[in-house]
């Protein structure tokens, strides 16, 4: 039995936690929550018990922890779960700043404990059924990646002061997707951006519209766009073209209904948000490390994926802010 410490019970924690305990062989027994309300109902609701984060990494018989909390703690409980020998999935950023990423990463290395990073998109089946037909060749060689992704609405202005930025916060999400697509590192980030939803974003210093040009060491091509703003609900597509054709990935719909009468033809929109677009993708993402935990199989999403995401969301956010190319590390020029 693998028995674990949920650290943060807030919206993602409570899907975490919900699909941990699906898991075979896996025992939910802490919850943590500085909110010890929001801990207790959890951990009632999941026959586990609220406690602390002393208690749990103390504890033998804890074998991983899931931290869902805020941004802000991810790279302490880390560095002290990597400490403890605890297997750890976190959700995404690892940090706000590279230093700390590094810091984790070198932590987890060092102590030789299992680190996935919360990169959910890599699970969704629409995606990953995208990736295995470029790997079985369908369209040749990728060549350029066309990412959209927007929100339905913006977050609350507090949110946005403490959340790292956009580039940071919501694109981070993006950057794992083009490494992961494109399967290829970036050499140059050219980042732009507007405050075109709400004026008390810019106030707060931040970007609601943003456009990234990425070109990678082969030479390969990615335009993202994202907004914190589509009328229509929550917009995630991507196009792969390659030597030999394209393949696109659109939204999920809540039903496939469409209706036919003398005013129009309508459809539903896009699902709603986050938590129902990747639903089955938060489910996978935690089968999948508590597998990789069992039997011994390679993460498919780690620390490294992690920092490589922050470093690009760093690069993006000088980008905009000098108005200019950024180069990276291994880059020609
Ligand atoms: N992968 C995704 O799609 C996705 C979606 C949403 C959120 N997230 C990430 O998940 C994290 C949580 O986001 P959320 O939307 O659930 O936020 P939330 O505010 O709903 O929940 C965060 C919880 O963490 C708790 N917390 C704060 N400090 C803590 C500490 N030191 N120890 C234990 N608990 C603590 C808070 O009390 C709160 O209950 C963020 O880092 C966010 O970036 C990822």
């Amino acid at each position: 039995m693998i028995e674990v410490a949920l650290f943060g019970a807030g919206r993602i924690g409570k899907i975490h936690a919900g699909n941990l305990t699906k898991q075979a062989g896996v025992r939910l027994k802490y919850v943590v929550d500085v909110h010890a309300e929001s801990a207790q109902a959890l951990a009632q609701l999941h026959g586990a018990a609220a406690g602390s984060v002393e208690a749990a990494l103390a504890d033998p018989a804890i074998k991983a922890v899931v931290i869902a909390s805020s941004t802000d703690t991810h790279s302490d409980l880390i560095l002290r779960a990597a400490a403890a020998g605890k297997a750890i999935f976190c959700e995404k950023p690892v940090d706000l700043t590279i230093e700390r990423a590094r810091a984790c990463a070198a932590a987890v290395e060092e102590a030789g404990v299992l680190c996935m990073i919360g990169f959910q998109r890599r699970f969704d089946p629409t995606f990953s059924a995208l990736k295995e037909r470029i790997l079985a060749g369908e369209i040749g060689s990728p060549e350029m990646l066309v990412v959209t992704s927007r929100d339905p609405s913006p977050p609350p202005v507090s949110y946005i002061k403490v959340s790292g930025g956009v580039f940071k916060d919501m694109l981070i999400h993006d950057f794992d997707v083009f490494r992961w697509i494109l399967d290829d590192e970036a050499v140059s980030v050219y980042a732009t951006g507007s405050c075109l939803v709400d004026p008390a974003i810019g106030a707060a210093g931040d970007l609601d519209s943003t456009v990234v040009t990425i070109r990678t060491r082969l030479g390969r091509l990615c335009q993202i766009n994202t907004t914190r703003r589509a009328a229509y609900g929550y917009d995630q597509r991507f196009e792969v073209l390659g030597s030999a054709g394209m393949l696109q990935a659109g939204n999920h719909k809540p039903t496939e209904v469409v209706s036919h009468t003398a005013a129009n033809v309508s459809e539903d929109k896009p699902e709603n948000f986050f938590l129902e677009r990747y639903r089955v993708a938060y489910a996978n993402e935690i089968a999948h490390f508590f597998d990789a935990l069992a039997n011994g199989t390679a993460l498919r999403t780690t620390v490294q994926d992690g920092l490589k995401a922050l470093e690009l969301a760093e690069a993006a956010m000088l980008s905009w802010r000098e108005n200019r190319i950024v180069m990276l590390e291994g880059s020609r020029s």
